[in-house]
């Protein structure tokens, strides 16, 4: 059994949010699901926190996965600009009950951002005391633990698409009447 280590690094989502901040962002959703279940396979723990287009990411387990995991991290085209800023030995996992913890835009972090003279949630800018803070704060939150708000952000999400595959098609077919047409009046036939 290989040591047990804790990291945090930091992203900026590479998508554009599409929801309020209620709501679970879709591509946020689908992260948060798939890593659910791996992470339970692999003895990892850990919280993920997505504000102002950007992740905070904590990962606790055995070096070994937590190395493999991060390496896929690193590959993986839904974020860029990967920091890690913190990686350290530890005794036992702090995040014991999730498999991946997730907190929501959270009015008391706000505060504490604007208390420490932080006007958006910027992990880039945190020195060190203020991202032990962050971490702290997100031990304490109430994890979004409902798979059904999970899979609502889902459902929704498959049922946007087709919408938006309707449109390409009225506007592809719209053009191909419109070169008929032309073609048609160039020839001198309407
Ligand atoms: C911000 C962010 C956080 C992620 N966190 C995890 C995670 O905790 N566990 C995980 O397995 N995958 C996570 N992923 C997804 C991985 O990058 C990768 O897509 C996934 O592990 C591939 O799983 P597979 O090999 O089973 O297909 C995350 C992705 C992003 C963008």
């Amino acid at each position: 059994m290989s040591r047990l280590i804790q990291i945090i690094y930091i992203s900026r989502s590479s998508f554009i949010t599409t929801t309020n901040s209620t709501e679970i962002e879709p591509n946020v959703a689908r992260i948060l699901a798939k890593s659910r279940v791996n992470n339970r396979k692999n003895g990892l723990v850990g919280v993920l926190y997505f504000g102002s287009g950007c992740f905070f990411q904590c990962l606790e387990g055995e070096e070994t996965e937590v190395d493999k995991l991060y390496s896929k991290l690193q590959q993986d085209s839904r974020h860029k600009d990967l920091k890690l800023i913190s990686r350290k030995l530890i005794n036992t996992l702090t995040f014991t009950n999730w498999a991946m913890k997730f907190v929501p835009l959270e009015t008391k972090l706000n505060a504490e951002l604007q208390a420490h003279g932080y006007s958006s949630f910027d992990p880039y800018k945190f020195d060190a005391v203020m991202t032990e803070k962050v971490l702290n704060l997100l031990q304490t939150s109430t994890n979004v633990d409902s798979q059904n708000i999970i899979q609502q952000s889902l459902d929704k999400a498959s049922v946007e698409k087709p919408k938006n595959h309707l449109a390409l098609l009225a506007i592809i077919i719209l053009i191909l009447l419109l070169a008929i047409f032309i073609f048609y009046l160039s020839h001198g036939r309407v």
